[in-house]
């Protein structure tokens, strides 16, 4: 298949371009959970800008389906108010006025076997014959997770999942896709028996990042660096998620998740696989992803031990962000006043695998950390000292490349110069790609590639069966271990700080250091440890 990963093309002249790329087929979009915070904050706006860039179908209509009871009129002028809210820089009405003609709903009980799923089906068709649209159709499950299950077999059983005379039905899954490596296997299973691999769209929406995306165009598109990027030349790779934000409204949800299942294995891990992988034969959504769930099988296990020394686990306590006071985990709303469950976590991967034995991934995560920032830090090994020795250089600078996910997306390139001046002396520089400067302030919600992606049918940004489960393999014996031993010194550290001791001595013991990610672009002579 010719490259099916298409690139959403940002600019005029990129016309010729465009022409390639596939084109939606008309559909109807139903989303579940449609009067939910996703829906509002980031589906509609996500709809809304693929529709401006052109990347819409014509022929296409939503249905939403909540649990509330509510006209398509009222829902429609929600709608509408969410859009005047979230779009960035200013909403054009007409535009607006577009998607409220296509917006319809239906409310009801997800429990009740009958009356939803036949208004649902009711609805749908009289949509498809309104504006007239082909059947095909594709969910959206905003749900809670625990319904993912029972909603797709009820829209099966009611006759809207089978596709036939050509015509598709495919189902987006938000995460958490279980909450271990039991659960994701029963709720892929599950699936499995009304629907196929092949209809079912797990949602990352860290790969809708372009950031993220260009990893692999960065790494396999050029020619300079795949050849340094193994064991002979790389030291270590860290990859850090870092948020300032505590948990929110979530605090129901996250107190039964944690930063390890809420971050790790599916976020992270896509950092790390896209990192690591092997060159895919091709853009094509089996091709990559073969290549992914290969990193995945190839990071050795935890065993118990393992759990202990390169494991770390944090809770915040009280403290300050950006100069105003936050309280502690354990008094968020609807936390447990003696909660156990961790809002940090730092772990030490091996990936045993010709390119990367030898080199550790360490990755980090937490919530109340002193910044938002995401990257991923590949360090480069030390040039040898022999030429400078009798220099007044003490030591090198060591070369790294720094992928900076969010919030400023770009690439750097650290290395050492030469300090203009009568002697020898070096001082850490860096080469900067920044992609506002570059391609300009890119409206985007993360979820439009992703959207798009499922109307053309290309599954190569989603997340595969295998995949979700090798990721959660990983991961369980980490989380067993904690549960069998709960942490007795939480909080470990403070809010607005980066996590607790442990996370520094993981590194600080294979003589190590995490960078210093507040201002990792300009980073001040002598700043360098390796
Ligand atoms: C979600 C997690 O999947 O990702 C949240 O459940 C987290 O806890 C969020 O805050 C982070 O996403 P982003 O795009 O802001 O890095």
């Amino acid at each position: 298949m010719l490259a099916s990963w298409n690139f959403v093309i940002n600019s005029a002249s990129d016309q010729a371009m465009s022409d390639q790329i596939k084109k939606a087929d008309p559909c109807v979009m139903v989303i579940f959970g449609a009067t939910g915070d996703l829906t509002k904050r980031k589906l509609f706006p996500a709809l809304y800008n693929l529709a401006k860039g052109d990347f819409l179908p014509h022929t296409f209509a939503i249905v939403g389906v909540g649990r509330q009871e509510m006209t398509t009129e009222e829902f429609r002028s929600q709608v509408t108010a969410n859009l005047r809210e979230f779009i960035a820089n200013g909403a054009d009405e007409k535009l607006i006025g577009w998607f409220a003609e296509r917006t319809y709903y239906t409310g009801g009980d997800f429990d009740d076997d009958k009356k939803l799923f036949a208004d649902i089906k009711d609805l749908v068709g009289e949509v498809t014959v309104k504006h007239q649209i082909p059947d095909n159709y594709f969910y959206y499950l905003a749900t809670p997770p625990a319904l993912f299950a029972n909603v797709t077999h009820k829209i099966v059983n009611n006759g809207m999942g089978k596709q036939e005379n050509g015509n598709w039905r495919r189902f987006i899954f938000e995460k958490p896709f279980g909450h271990d490596l039991a659960s994701a296997k029963q709720l892929n299973a599950d699936l499995l028996k009304t629907i196929k691999e092949d209809q079912i769209y797990r949602i990352d929406h860290y790969l809708g990042k372009e950031t993220v995306q260009n990893i692999l165009v960065f790494r396999f598109g050029n020619s300079i660096f795949e050849p340094i990027w193994n064991r002979n030349f790389i030291d270590h790779v860290q990859i850090t998620v870092a948020e300032s934000l505590g948990v929110e409204q979530r605090g129901g949800y996250y107190d039964s998740a944690g930063a390890l299942r809420d971050m790790i294995p599916n976020h992270i891990f896509q950092l790390v696989t896209l990192t690591a992988m092997e060159p895919p034969v091709s853009f094509e959504a089996n091709a990559v992803r073969d290549e992914q769930a290969k990193i995945l099988h190839a990071i050795q296990p935890f065993s118990p031990e393992d759990v202990l020394h390169c494991a770390v686990r944090g809770q915040y306590g009280d403290g300050v962000i950006g100069g105003a006071k936050v309280p502690g985990y354990r008094v968020e709303e609807k936390i447990a006043p003696f909660s156990n469950t961790e809002t940090f976590a730092a772990l030490k991967l091996s990936i045993d695998n010709w390119r990367w034995a030898g080199v550790p991934f360490y990755l980090r995560t937490g919530k109340r950390m002193p910044a938002k920032h995401s990257s991923i830090i590949i360090q480069f090994k030390a040039a040898p000292f022999v030429l400078f020795r009798d220099t007044s250089i003490e030591k090198l600078t060591t070369n790294r490349i720094v992928i900076h996910i969010q919030p400023d997306e770009g690439i750097t390139l650290h290395f050492g110069a030469k300090v203009p001046g009568p002697i020898v002396n070096m001082g850490p520089v860096d080469m900067d790609f920044n992609y506002v400067d570059h391609f300009g302030e890119q409206v985007s919600t993360g979820y439009e590639r992703l959207l798009f992606d499922c109307m053309i049918g290309d599954a190569t940004l989603f997340q595969r069966a295998d995949m979700v489960e090798a990721g959660w393999n990983i991961v369980t014996p980490i989380l067993d271990v904690w549960n069998a031993l709960p942490a007795r010194d939480f909080p470990n550290y403070a809010a607005g700080t980066w996590g607790p001791p442990e996370s520094t001595q993981l590194l600080e013991r294979d003589g190590r250091a995490w960078k210093d990610l507040i201002d990792q672009t300009r980073t001040a002579p002598g700043n360098d440890p390796r």
